[in-house]
């Protein structure tokens, strides 16, 4: 008797289990439904129907629009020059990476970053390269102690000490610290850093932020989005790395900065943006998410002052997706991170699906959320879960830069 409850609740609970993933797969309106297509007219423009007029008409309109709308200027940071370089030890790496902080000077040196690398011992060069952009800094991007490296300042969300193990289990393993021993072993190189050396990630940042200026004035992402170039134009001149596979990865307000940045930079070889909800992958239209008003309230200067809770947008963020075209572009997923609008961001990626066809390129053949297929060049991966950084993250984002970065 016992044994045939046990069974009835298991089978209640794998159907109401099916039930709740069939919902969260079916419920939503799909991209059509929400209009969600990069290549429908736009403002006062015609639909675009080839290659050359998504190029030359319809990808510079968006972008004008998008920097006038939401997030100001990409701006101009200057040449990136390297004006230290510390090697650093890691013991708790036992020699599966060698390890190096680069000091980056841009333009004239009112502004610096610290470009740490990370890369395989024994791999034959040139290799492709992850240039991440992280919450904590670089110390916390290692795995334990590390020799010559100063603490740098690591905003309180990234824990420390005893709070460690506690955020870890909220926001994944992953959520500072990438498993470097994995990567090397495949071959890669690391190039990570904190862009809030450049324009910090709090209200404080609006002094530098006005000193960068441009014309909307650019906020916070539209700093981090150039600093993933200017991190490009480091790394691409190093005769270790190959500039043809240089990927960028971001998560959250750092997958919205990656996605931005591949719409304006199409030297990267892949983008991938990890849960970049709000202004990242979510398509205002889904309804689904954090809204403008909670965004704003909270974080206001990541956009530029023209953005408000109520002012008119043209553009929606299937478009920003379709600027990245040709660029692979990964959207990473947690089926319960609601915040970030998982449905939506799917939704997204069909929309921009228009701009990718016409370039040639593959896009997204993928048919449901949860069958990715990595060689594609639009490409959504959704696991069990909430927001975080989880080994299975890493494994889909291995396998989708695997697809497109290594030989076959
Ligand atoms: C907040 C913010 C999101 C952002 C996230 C993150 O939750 O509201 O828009 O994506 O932080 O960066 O983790």
């Amino acid at each position: 008797m016992k044994k045939r409850s046990l069974a009835i609740l298991a089978l209640f609970l794998a159907l109401s289990a099916g039930v709740l993933v069939w919902r969260a797969e079916h419920d939503d309106a799909n991209a059509e439904e929400m209009g969600l297509n990069a290549l429908a007219p736009f403002a006062a423009e015609q639909a675009v129907n080839d290659a050359a007029e998504w190029r030359e008409r319809r990808a510079p309109a968006l972008r004008a629009a998008f920097q006038a709308e939401i997030y100001g200027q990409i701006p101009d940071l200057g040449a990136a020059r390297i004006t230290a370089r510390t090697p650093i030890e890691v013991p708790a790496l036992r020699g599966a990476a060698r390890v190096e902080q680069l000091e980056v000077v841009l333009g004239h040196g009112a502004r610096r970053f610290h470009l740490l690398l990370v890369t395989p011992p024994k791999a034959a060069g040139p290799l492709p390269v992850i240039v991440m952009e992280t919450f904590c800094g670089n110390r916390a991007s290692l795995p334990g102690p590390a020799t010559n490296l100063a603490a740098s300042s690591v905003p309180g969300e990234c824990g420390s000490g005893m709070m460690l193990p506690l955020v870890h289990f909220i926001l994944g393993r992953h959520i500072s610290t990438p498993p470097i021993a994995d990567i090397m072993a495949r071959g890669y190189a690391i190039a990570t850093f904190y862009p809030g050396d450049v324009a910090a990630d709090g209200e404080d940042a609006i002094a530098t932020l006005e000193q960068i200026g441009g014309a909307p004035r650019a906020g916070g992402l539209a700093v981090w989005a150039a600093l993933y170039s200017r991190a490009y134009d480091v790394v691409a001149a190093d005769p270790r790395f190959d500039p043809a596979r240089i990927a960028i990865w971001g998560h959250s307000r750092h997958g919205k900065a990656a996605l931005l940045a591949g719409a304006f930079d199409h030297r990267f070889a892949a983008v991938i943006a990890h849960q970049s909800g709000r202004f990242g992958a979510s398509p205002l239209v889904s309804g689904n998410g954090e809204r403008r008003d909670q965004i704003l309230k909270n974080y206001s200067y990541w956009f530029t002052p023209a953005l408000t809770e109520t002012s008119p947008l043209s553009v929606d963020q299937h478009q920003l997706i379709a600027l990245n075209a040709p660029t692979p572009v990964f959207l990473g997923n947690g089926r319960s991170d609601d915040w970030s609008d998982p449905a939506g961001s799917f939704e997204a990626l069909r929309g921009a699906q228009g701009a990718y066809a016409l370039l040639g390129s593959r896009g997204l053949a993928q048919q449901s959320r949860s069958e990715p297929d990595y060689a594609d060049d639009l490409v959504y991966f959704q696991r069990g879960g909430g927001h975080g950084i989880t080994p299975a993250d890493w494994r889909a984002f291995m396998a989708f830069l695997d697809a497109h970065l290594q030989p076959r």
